[in-house]
């Protein structure tokens, strides 16, 4: 696999690398990223391998991630149409405004404004709505996202971190009331959070949602730089500076941080192409967002594509990492195998699981 095999984003035309470039790091103000020159060094690589998504957001280094990109894209004539674009909105940068961030409509138009500044282009092609905001109405914002995509300012619409009840209800607005649909979603997910598999994953199966995961790597925990051995009881490793933006892991991590490097120095790979290839691998993952603060970090994250795990490797990954899930996974999970064998006719004939209710019932 390379970063050309594109796949398309959910149920919609849009064609991504099967990694997305993350951006989080750009801008240097807080201390730990990367600066602007490193930055554009990171985005010439990326696209350089061919990859064509780059995904910020408005509160990335409060506009400064988004500004070093703007930079690069118009230094570069003819790259802006070639890529695809997303940035984010909700977070508040104007301190005091209450309609500053959000996603009402006045301020929803107004941060998308100030990120095509920065940004210094007339479109975004993804644009997401950052959180869950439990007052403003999901009709409101929709229709706002609806009248954007009219205007040409957005493309496609993507949901990040907002709960799967209120995401299933902005997709079923949305496709009746015949508004632009909610194309993707934005999770967390690693080897050491995978909750998502609860409700959202399998709901952006069900409705035709791509699904972009970040913080593959938990911020790092799963590159290498951590094990029981040398991080572990006493932390006596781990680089102070970087902790105290990002923690550090549990006691209990170490059993997966372990065998992801155990793996990785069975297979000659490095851990984060161990623990970006599993991600990349699971059922309903689109494109894994990849975080490199550095291009040597970029380099060993891309050489994942190359990396295709056997099934006793990523039997190993699942079984160590396995979550658990909230309320009703289990109980519909002891269901499903229910369905599987009540699911007769009274002649006996087999009724056949439906390919969702099987999915299911193979996870378990
Ligand atoms: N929608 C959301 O709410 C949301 C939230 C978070 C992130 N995101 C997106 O997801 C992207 C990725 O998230 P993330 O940055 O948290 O991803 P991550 O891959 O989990 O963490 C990135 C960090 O891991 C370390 N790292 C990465 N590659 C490494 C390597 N090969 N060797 C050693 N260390 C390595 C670096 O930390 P050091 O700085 O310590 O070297 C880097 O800053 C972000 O850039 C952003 O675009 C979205």
């Amino acid at each position: 696999m390379s970063l050309t095999s594109y796949v398309t984003l959910g149920r919609s035309g849009l064609r991504v690398s099967p990694f997305t470039l993350g951006t989080m790091t750009f801008g240097n103000d807080h201390g730990w990223g990367s600066g602007p020159a490193e930055s554009k060094d990171i985005l010439a690589a990326y696209l350089g391998a061919g990859g064509n998504s780059i995904d910020t957001a408005n509160i990335y280094t409060n506009g400064h991630s988004e500004a070093i990109i703007g930079e690069y894209l118009s230094a570069s004539p003819g790259l802006r149409d070639r890529i695809v674009l997303g940035t984010k909105f909700f977070w508040n940068l104007h301190s005091g405004d209450p309609n500053g961030g959000g996603p009402g409509r006045k301020a929803t138009v107004r941060q998308l404004e100030d990120s095509l500044r920065r940004l210094r282009t007339d479109y975004v092609d993804l644009y997401w709505l950052h959180n869950f905001d439990p007052v403003t109405p999901v009709e409101e914002t929709l229709r706002t996202l609806d009248d954007l995509v009219t205007a040409g300012k957005i493309r496609y619409v993507g949901f990040s971190d907002v709960p799967a009840w209120a995401t299933a209800e902005a997709a079923t607005v949305a496709r009746f009331r015949g508004w632009a649909p909610v194309v993707a979603l934005q999770l967390e997910y690693s080897l050491l959070e995978r909750t998502s598999e609860g409700e959202l994953i399998p709901m952006a199966q069900a409705l035709g949602m791509g699904v972009l995961p970040w913080s593959p790597l938990r911020s790092g925990f799963l590159s290498g730089k951590y094990s029981s051995a040398t991080t572990g009881a006493d932390a006596s490793g781990v680089d102070t500076t970087r902790a105290a933006m990002v923690g550090a892991p549990r006691a209990e991590d170490y059993a997966v941080i372990d065998t992801v490097n155990e793996i990785a120095a069975e297979l000659r790979v490095s851990p984060a192409a161990v623990a970006l290839s599993w991600a990349q691998g699971r059922p309903g993952i689109t494109s894994t967002l990849i975080g490199a603060r550095r291009v040597d970090q970029l380099e060993t994250n891309l050489a994942a594509l190359d990396l295709t795990m056997g099934d006793q490797h990523r039997a190993r990954l699942d079984e160590v990492s396995r979550p658990r899930l909230n309320f009703p996974a289990d109980n519909n999970a002891a269901l499903s195998r229910l369905a599987r064998n009540g699911g007769t006719t009274v002649d006996g004939v087999p009724t056949p699981l439906s390919p969702l209710l099987a999915a299911s019932a193979a996870r378990y």
